[in-house]
């Protein structure tokens, strides 16, 4: 939620006080050179004691409740029939108005299930945009993801609402080209992560359905952002600002054949499911549950995990949890643009996130601007963001590099975690390094997995800029501590 001041600013509100705490130190400059090159450059690399504000994900790290923590404590951990199970299926049923539920252990385990039942070999998979983990389930099952985004959807400086919208006409092409028994389904994700947390419109939503069905190919949600979809679509999709989230998520998912999601996101605990109204759907995953995830009752989350989701699918129905991501962007990303800072706009969900084109002009996307960038802002503030461009794609099966669309850092805002004053900071360190950004330069890579390269790649950067940028610090924040 937001409120306005008297003197005409517009703040996040927190709805909510915090009575457990997690406590962080800001390492000085030089302990965090020294961290950066042991991460080979690389912030998934980094380790939680030399960090400050973590903003790499919103992933398992948004604040659960309360009542989330205490619904942990009376779970049933029996292996088969766990009443855990049945309290989700109910949250499930209620929210989400499926019958049929399919827990896993996160959201790329839902991917793999989908991908092994729906991929075949010479498949197309059209989406609005992928994500990491979908795209590798579904090409190694041997389909060609499809992104059919609309065309604004990589204008980093718009203000279309709803640019995570699936394009109906790039959508009826693909379809003529290929024949609908070439499509294993087309996927609608929520709050499309990768081109900075942008969500699609009730409307858009619509007209996919109504092609889907017209050549009886399936309507898969990704879900893992939900419940921030339905808060965008109520704030900005005519006819909705009375509805209530809960009648939103309903009539997305009444569009929808199939909903899978991390709940991680928006559940704000640990796990994913599978859930559709489609028996024979149903019938078609279940037998391979218990093969890769575990029994039908637990799917490799743990009952006290189940637990804390079905308080969580409800939870994230409130608006003031819905919004609770979207409004700190929304203040994050306005203070940045007034200091300068190149943003995406809209503000999105999950995350604020800074363009390293345009921060970082001068380095070429074979270098990873934003791998740089994301080194960088570690080195200048201590705060860790991940790199959504480049080095995120994988290289192609020939082995040449994929240039990214987009070359985004996220600095994600999970649920409830971060204050007005680290907004502050991180403003003040991102406009202090934007000023000094010709310091910053690329990166190499000196160890490449072959697939999700960007968690365990290690690099080393062109040249001494590293150095450069803490010799900076030291010199305006003598030491940076
Ligand atoms: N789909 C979307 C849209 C996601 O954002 C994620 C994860 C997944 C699927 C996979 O779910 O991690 O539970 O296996 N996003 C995380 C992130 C990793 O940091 O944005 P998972």
């Amino acid at each position: 939620m937001s409120i306005q001041l008297s003197d005409g600013r517009t703040i996040p509100i927190e709805m909510h006080k915090i009575r457990i705490v997690q406590k962080v130190r800001l390492p000085c400059s030089g302990e965090r050179l020294g961290a950066m090159e042991q991460a080979g450059y690389n912030t998934f690399l980094l380790r939680t004691r030399d960090i400050f504000l973590d903003m790499l994900t919103d992933s398992g790290t948004n604040a659960m409740s309360d009542n989330q923590l205490a619904a942990m404590m009376v779970s049933d951990d029996a292996y088969a029939g766990s009443e855990s199970f049945y309290k989700l299926a109910a949250s499930v049923k209620d929210i989400f108005g499926y019958e049929y539920l399919l827990p896993v252990h996160q959201g790329r385990a839902a991917e793999h299930l989908l991908a092994k039942v729906f991929v075949k070999p010479g498949d197309f998979v059209p989406m609005n945009y992928h994500f990491t983990t979908t795209r590798a389930h579904f090409e190694l099952a041997g389909g060609t993801v499809l992104e059919l985004f609309v065309d604004e959807a990589l204008n980093t400086q718009s203000s279309d609402p709803f640019k995570g919208n699936l394009d109906p006409a790039k959508l009826k092409a693909a379809i003529d080209q290929h024949g609908a028994e070439k499509i294993s389904f087309v996927r609608m994700e929520a709050t499309t992560n990768l081109l900075g947390g942008q969500p699609f419109s009730m409307a858009n939503l619509r007209a996919i359905k109504e092609i889907t069905s017209a050549h009886e190919i399936s309507l898969i949600v990704d879900g893992s952002l939900i419940s921030e979809n339905a808060y965008f679509i109520r704030q900005r999709e005519p006819g909705y600002a009375q509805k209530s989230i809960t009648e939103i998520i309903r009539e997305i998912m009444d569009l929808a054949d199939i909903c899978y999601l991390s709940g991680r996101k928006s559940c704000s605990v640990r796990g994913g499911f599978i859930a559709t109204n489609d028996r024979k759907h149903y019938e078609a995953i279940r037998p391979w549950l218990p093969v890769y995830e575990g029994f039908f009752t637990y799917g490799g989350m743990s009952s006290k995990e189940i637990e804390a989701m079905a308080v969580g699918v409800r939870e994230m129905t409130d608006v003031e949890v819905a919004g609770s991501s979207a409004d700190g962007v929304k203040y994050f990303a306005d203070r940045l643009i007034e200091a300068g800072v190149p943003v995406v706009t809209p503000a999105g969900g999950l995350a604020c996130h800074l363009d390293a084109a345009r921060f970082l002009p001068h380095v070429p996307q074979t270098q990873y601007p934003a791998g740089a960038l994301a080194a960088a802002v570690y080195l200048a503030a201590g705060i860790r963001t991940m790199e959504r461009g480049t080095l995120s794609t994988d290289r192609a099966r020939d082995g040449s590099e994929m240039l990214s669309d987009l070359e985004l850092v996220r600095l994600a805002v999970p649920r409830r975690v971060f204050t007005m004053s680290h907004f502050e900071y991180a403003t003040d360190r991102l406009a202090w390094l934007y000023q000094r950004r010709d310091l910053v330069g690329g990166l190499e890579f000196y160890e490449e997995p072959p697939v999700l390269r960007f968690f365990a790649g290690r690099l080393r950067p062109l040249g001494d800029w590293s150095q450069a940028l803490i010799e900076a610090c030291d010199r305006d924040f003598g030491g940076g501590c």
